[in-house]
Order: structure tokens, then C-alpha cells, then sequence
């Protein structure tokens, strides 16, 4: 699967911003790549308080980007070129902006419109401190006060991202209902399935108890055991139902959770044959360069996934994370909401080496895989947008302590030698400026150069179709010295990933494909190679 950032992605009507025209026009490149579909980040009307995810209508589509009959046209040409497109569902919160909250607002405190959202009394004298504890992923603490129509301070509203994103009320059945819509809305569209946006958000405990967070006050959802705010129980009630709307449709629709939990165990919750029908795999995105970390995480992921039956999952990155060239030439090669090695100095050459050595890992492991747009280009992150462009709360929020995601975000250089790099026409400004220095990493750049990273996941994503047996293969390990991963796929497939040890004598063997030339037969340090495999499988042979 490929993820689409619309913004970034390609702009079709020249005002600096992409968009579905832009997308539209660029289907033939993803279907050229070899990816079996998209997954395209939060195309609806928006004030783009948090890139998108801020939603003010959850059925219509930003005028930025487009409208509905652009929408449709995406579908249908990705259709026809064999793409599924899976959309993303932001159901945890809306935008202040969304007319339910402008109404609750108005309305006043103990009105239903309130009840959508979580509205409460302050503590302490005059209400003044936040109802509880609790903490947003930005930054600060979740609540907000507003003031009352009547001009006096009021209530607190509840946030878990930023104030400009008020949590939905789960538990108050008309919210329930109005997406029960906007499920049916989409499908009958066509849309092949729904990312679901921050799930183990959207149920709270009840009485909204203070958090104890183990004295330390980040959001690190994956330390989290017991919160009450994050993966509650009753978030699992929400997926039941709205599973059982997927499948009165024809054909598959999917689920995709975006659910950083803290087990493998409570995230196969989420997995259970009536709620969704995949997940992200967050512990392997976060894993650092380190072959015995990434075997760990490989063989955790397998054994929670494989006895419920659901395809594992790979992924190395998105619109939220740091790019993998700059992550992998870091002293800090492990990522958290793009936060890990913030700062540090990249060698890109070293992580250029080590993302096509990832990228041939990943791609070579059981299940489906993620590609952020641009990581098939080797882009490395923008670390020095000047503060003027930097448009994420994640910046705004920390008062500058941190950097934020835009540095992924920079729009897509397609061709020619100079910004705009035909993602806008010549003489237009991006959104967020593009480096000069990605002249060489152009798609048309690295389409006519068999060696570039393009040209490596375009092959790799070519084999893992064409290999005879390799699809549902089995993953058996074989025996390898320290800082080596070497695995096969059955009969089909075998992978070498060099991850620090001296260089590894293939012996000869029948190299399908590598991230970085052998030198005399021998694999150099961060290098990948995929092998046609001879002899008995390990998996198979005990
Ligand atoms: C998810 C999104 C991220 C967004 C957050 C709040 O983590 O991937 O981009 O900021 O949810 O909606």
C-alpha cells in the first residue's frame, strides 16, 4: 500500500498546494511502481489546524484539494488501473470548526449540542484548573476553556490533540449514528476501506478519572497499561458495529488501525474476526537499525498475528515520522511520532544506504507493506524549513522545543532540475519549499537510472509478485553471524540484510536483486540482497 499525502503529493491546478487532480494524474506512477493500492490521508474539508486531521465536514472534500467528482474520478481511474483506495477516518475528534462544536459552543453549557463533545466544569475556585489531568499528544495539558456566550469563562473542553480538536463523545449514541453515516457514505462511493485515525482514543473511562502516568507526562501511548483515556475497553464496541456495516457490502472492505497500544496482545483486540481487519505496526516502524531489535520485532509481530490469522504488517514510515534516510544516518536510528534523534546530525549517504537495505528487508518479510510517498525516491527529511513555513502544532505547541512533522511533509519532486520540481508549475512556491539539493532525486531523475531508489523498489515491488510461491509463504530463520539477518520464504525467496557485521560471503548464490553492489560475492555492511533459494527450505526442513 501506498500512502498518499494529498498536500504533498502532486498539484494538479498550480496554486501550490496538491491535490485530486494532481493524484488523478499520477495513478499511472503508483500502478507503474508495482503497489496494490493507496491510502490516502484526510481529504476533507479542514482549516488544516493539524494537516488534515482536523475535520469540518466528514463527507465533502476540501476545495483545495477538489471535490467530490474529483473524489469519484480517483476511485474509478484507480480502479481501473487495479489500485484499491482505502480513505482516512478521523472519528476521535472533529475540527473546532465543524458545525456540531460551533453549535455546542453557542449553545451553552447542559445543551445536547454539548453532549457530542466533552464538555465539563473546571476544578479548583471559580472553576479555574482543567476537570482533570489528562494530557495532549501536542503538548499541554487536553482541556481548553471556552468562554460562554454570555462573555463570562466557562466550561472545559476536552483535546487530546490539539485545542483546535475536540474529542468526540463516543458514548453519546447520536455520535454513533451520524458516522454509521458517513461509513455508508464512503463505501457507496466505493471506497475499498478506512484508516482509522487515532482508535484506541475514542473511548474514555467513564467519570473521566485523572491519568497516572508513572510520573512521566508524555504521550507514549505504548507505556500505557491502564489510562483512561487511551485503549478503554469499550472502544472495541465501536469497531463491532461498525464491522458489521463493512460487511453488508459487496466485495472486501477493510479496516486499517492506526492503534499504538502497548502489547502485541491488546493490539490483536482490535484484530478479532468482528472488529478490524488489519493494523500498523508501529513497533517495527519504531525499531532502530539493529539486527537482533529487528529480528525481536519480526518474531513478536509474527506470533501475534499469525495464530488470529491476520496478515502481519511492515512499515517503516509516514506523514507523522521521520524519513528513513535521515532516521537510519543518525546516532538514534529508532523513530516516535518523528520526536527519537531530533536535532542530531545525518549522515545521509550511511542512511541512504540503510533505507534501501530496510526497504528490501521490509518488502521482503509476510503480509502487506506500507510506502510513505517519497520513500520509494530515498528523499531525506527537511530539518531546516525556516520557522515561518512550519505549519504543525507539534512546533507550535512545544513553543518551538520541537521541530514537528512538516520535514516529511515537503512536497514531491517529479521532474526538471530546480524547485517546483513539477509538482507545481514553473515559477509557483509550494506549500513548504523544496531543497535545491533533491534535483538528483527526481522521479524522472531516478527513472533513468537503474541504480537509484526508485529504481530498487520498482524491482523489488516487480519480484514480490512475480517470485513463484513467494505470496503466504512462511518465514523460517537460518543460521548467521552476529549483526546478519538472514531468512527464507519457503522455497521462494531468501533475504540477507548485513546490518554491521563483516562483509557476508553469498557463496556464490543466485542474487536476485541487492541494495548495494556485492564486492567479490561478499554483502558490504548495510547492504540487502534477495536470493533465488537452493535446498531445503528451514522452515519446513525442523
Ligand atoms: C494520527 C495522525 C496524525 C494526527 C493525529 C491526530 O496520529 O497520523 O497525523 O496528528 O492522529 O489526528
Amino acid at each position: 500500500m501506498y500512502q498518499v499525502y494529498p498536500r504533498s503529493f502532486a498539484d494538479g491546478n498550480g496554486d501550490g498546494d496538491g491535490d485530486l487532480p494532481g493524484l488523478r494524474a499520477h495513478l499511472p506512477y503508483l500502478a507503474d511502481l508495482g503497489v496494490d493500492g493507496l491510502w490516502i490521508s484526510p481529504w476533507f474539508p479542514s482549516p488544516l489546524a493539524d494537516g488534515g486531521y482536523d475535520v469540518s465536514d466528514f463527507c465533502d472534500i476540501h476545495p483545495m484539494f477538489g471535490t467530490l467528482a474529483d473524489a469519484d474520478a480517483v476511485l474509478s481511474e484507480a480502479h481501473a488501473l487495479g489500485l484499491r483506495v482505502i480513505i482516512d477516518l478521523v472519528p476521535n475528534h472533529t475540527s473546532d470548526q465543524h458545525p456540531w462544536f460551533l453549535a455546542a459552543l453557542a449553545a451553552g453549557p447542559g445543551s445536547p449540542e454539548r453532549q457530542r463533545y466533552f464538555f465539563r466544569d473546571g476544578r479548583g475556585r471559580d472553576g479555574a484548573e482543567p476537570p482533570n489531568n489528562w494530557i495532549s499528544a501536542f503538548g499541554g495539558s487536553a482541556w481548553s476553556r471556552v468562554t460562554e456566550p454570555d462573555g463570562r469563562p466557562g466550561q472545559w473542553y476536552l483535546h487530546l490533540f490539539a485545542p483546535e480538536q475536540p474529542d468526540l463523545d463516543w458514548s453519546h449514541p447520536p455520535v454513533l449514528d451520524a458516522f454509521d453515516d458517513v461509513l455508508r457514505f464512503w463505501f457507496d462511493r466505493g471506497v475499498d476501506g478506512l484508516r482509522i485515525d487515532a482508535a484506541p482514543a475514542m473511548a474514555k473511562k467513564l467519570g473521566l478519572p485523572d491519568a497516572d502516568y508513572g510520573g512521566v507526562p508524555e504521550f507514549r501511548t505504548v507505556d500505557w497499561d491502564d489510562n483512561p483515556h487511551w485503549d478503554v475497553e469499550e472502544v472495541h464496541d465501536i469497531f463491532r458495529r461498525w464491522r458489521a456495516i463493512a460487511d453488508t457490502y459487496d466485495g472486501d472492505r477493510a479496516f486499517v488501525a492506526e492503534a499504538v497500544v502497548s502489547t502485541p496482545e491488546r493490539l490483536a483486540k482490535y484484530l478479532r474476526p468482528d472488529e478490524m481487519h488489519t493494523a500498523f505496526n508501529f513497533p517495527y516502524l519504531k525499531s532502530p537499525w539493529d539486527a537482533r531489535a529487528l529480528r525481536e520485532v519480526i518474531d513478536a509481530t509474527l506470533a501475534s498475528f499469525e495464530p488470529i490469522g491476520v496478515p502481519s504488517t511492515w512499515v517503516l514510515t509516514s506523514h507523522d515520522e521521520i524519513r528513513p534516510v535521515t532516521r537510519y544516518g543518525r546516532a538514534t536510528t529508532s523513530s516516535f511520532f518523528i520526536t527519537d534523534g531530533e536535532g542530531e546530525e545525518s549522515d545521509l549517504a550511511l542512511g541512504t544506504r540503510r533505507a534501501r537495505a530496510a526497504a528490501l528487508l521490509m518488502l521482503a518479510l509476510p503480509g502487506g507493506a506500507y510506502i510513505y510517498q517519497g520513500e520509494e525516491l530515498g528523499l531525506p527529511n527537511v530539518d531546516d524549513l525556516p520557522d515561518d513555513v512550519l505549519q504543525d502544532p507539534m512546533f507550535h505547541r512545544s513553543g518551538g522545543a520541537l521541530r514537528g512533522r512538516d520535514g516529511c511533509r515537503v512536497p514531491i519532486p517529479w521532474s526538471g532540475t530546480s524547485p517546483p520540481f513539477g509538482f507545481s508549475p514553473p515559477g509557483v512556491h509550494p506549500w513548504l519549499p523544496q531543497p535545491e539539493s533533491w534535483a538528483p532525486l527526481t522521479v524522472e531523475a531516478e527513472s533513468s537510472d537503474p541504480e537509484s531508489t526508485l529504481s530498487l523498489y520498482r524491482a523489488a515491488l516487480r519480484l514480490r509478485r512475480s517470485v513463484d510461491g513467494l505470496a503466504g509463504a512462511p518465514l523460517g530463520w537460518r543460521e548467521s553471524p552476529e549483526g546478519v539477518l538472514d531468512f527464507e520464504r519457503a522455497n521462494a525467496l531468501r533475504c540477507v540484510v548485513n546490518l554491521g557485521a563483516p562483509p557476508v560471503d553469498l557463496g556464490g548464490s543466485d542474487v536476485l536483486l541487492s541494495s548495494l553492489p556485492l564486492v567479490d560475492g561478499r554483502l558490504p555492511v548495510d547492504g540487502a540482497a534477495w536470493i533465488r533459494p537452493t535446498g531445503p527450505d528451514p522452515a519446513t526442513a525442523g
